[in-house]
């Protein structure tokens, strides 16, 4: 009945003209969404990254949390669950962390469309499953590939430990496998826009292009909440805030300071995603980080009334959305954002160039 529904809902919108849908009022809309549209489901399969980008948790965030590897019989456990309460979700296998780290990505693939599900990749390419026919015939939903320049010297700056000629490499073989296993894998390329990187978009696009590959460029912002909230405090470690102040385009405080005026507008998270650790835990979204502090629970343990209660009640998003951190955190799908956030980030450019003549 559940999909029905959401299947019905789905159709009914792709068919409404947006001059009627513009004219639902938005609290309408988002409760139709949370009640039809079903929630992606993010799990994490490993506990780390063999990046430090300086951008990210792993590579700005001193205390870590728990490193480790999800078993295998845990991950389909949960997908069972997640198969009565969210039937025909997406689930996305990463989100502090790059899924090619675990031996067995090919099994979790498997599992995942076992179960009618689509499944969602995103890495640094620096590493690919050892079998690569086999990953690739496993037809993954989609793949991004994350990156932030053509250039080792630029690439490095917000890739910290990575290798680009690895990825360019890796890249080709990835794009040779999927044809050779003549599948329908989406994959993307989503280049990062610093202020150092921009000259280099041209040419990651046609090197994405000449491999069949997607591409899409947008300006990097920090993460993760809790530390944007440390910077916006002054209470960042010096080390990251040289970095935001001279590698970011988009300007943490002026971008804060807009996304404040939307604070009371809701924040759609925990209505439509669902994040879940390598352990299992249930975290409160995918823009928080310290485990410690956000997670709400073991997901197996716990009926999904408790689960959609604690995730609508923390405590923290009441300080996040005060600051308006939930919209400077999901700034890239705010139509109302974007244009702003361009103008933010443009003028940073502006002046950075003037400044360096
Ligand atoms: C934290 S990453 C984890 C997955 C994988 N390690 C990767 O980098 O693609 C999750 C998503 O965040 C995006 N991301 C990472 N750093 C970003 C940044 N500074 N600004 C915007 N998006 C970023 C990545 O492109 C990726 O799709
Ligand atoms: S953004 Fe992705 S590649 Fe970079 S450190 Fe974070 S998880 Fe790793
Ligand atoms: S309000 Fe902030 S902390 Fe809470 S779910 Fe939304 S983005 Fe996450």
């Amino acid at each position: 009945m559940l999909i029905f529904s959401k299947k019905f809902f789905k159709k009914i919108s792709s068919v409404v003209p947006n001059r009627f849908k513009e004219l639902v009022p938005k609290h309408v809309k988002n409760f139709l969404r949370g009640k039809y549209i079903s929630r992606t489901v993010i799990i994490d399969i490993v506990g780390t990254c063999n990046l430090k980008c300086p951008s990210c948790p792993n590579g700005n965030v001193e205390k870590r949390n728990p490193v480790g590897m999800m078993n295998l019989g845990i991950f389909n456990k949960m997908l069972d669950k997640v198969a009565l309460e969210h039937p025909g979700t997406t689930v996305a296998i990463y989100n502090w962390t790059d899924q090619f780290l675990h031996p067995q990505i090919i099994e979790f693939i498997k599992a995942i469309h076992k179960r009618g599900f689509k499944s969602r990749l995103s890495s640094n390419l620096n590493l690919l499953p050892v079998n690569l026919k086999e990953f690739a015939e496993t037809n993954p939903g989609g793949i991004t590939i994350s990156l932030s320049g053509f250039t080792q010297k630029v690439y490095e700056i917000a890739h910290k430990g990575g290798d680009i000629e690895i990825i360019k490499e890796n890249m080709r073989k990835l794009s040779m496998a999927l044809r050779e296993a003549n599948v329908s894998t989406s994959v993307n390329v989503y280049y990062h826009k610093y202020k150092h990187n921009l000259d280099e978009v041209k040419l990651m696009e046609d090197f994405a292009k000449s491999l069949g590959f997607g591409f899409g460029a947008d300006w990097a912002y920090f993460m993760p909440i809790e530390g944007v909230k440390r910077y916006i405090d002054g209470n960042a470690p010096e080390e990251d805030v040289k970095f935001i102040e001279t590698n970011l385009a988009l300007d943490i405080k002026k971008a804060v300071e807009v996304a404040k005026a939307f604070k009371d507008e809701p924040c759609l998270f925990p209505s439509t995603l669902l994040t879940i650790d390598w352990r299992g835990q249930v975290q409160l979204c995918c823009g928080v980080y310290d485990s410690s502090l956000f997670s709400l629970g073991s997901y197996l343990d716990m009926p999904w009334e408790i689960i959609e209660s604690r995730l609508k009640n923390h405590p923290f998003c009441n300080e996040c959305k005060k600051n308006g951190l939930h919209t400077y955190i999901s700034w890239s799908s705010n139509e109302k954002i974007r244009p702003i956030y361009k103008k933010i980030a443009e003028e940073s450019i502006k002046n950075n160039n003037t400044k360096n003549k």
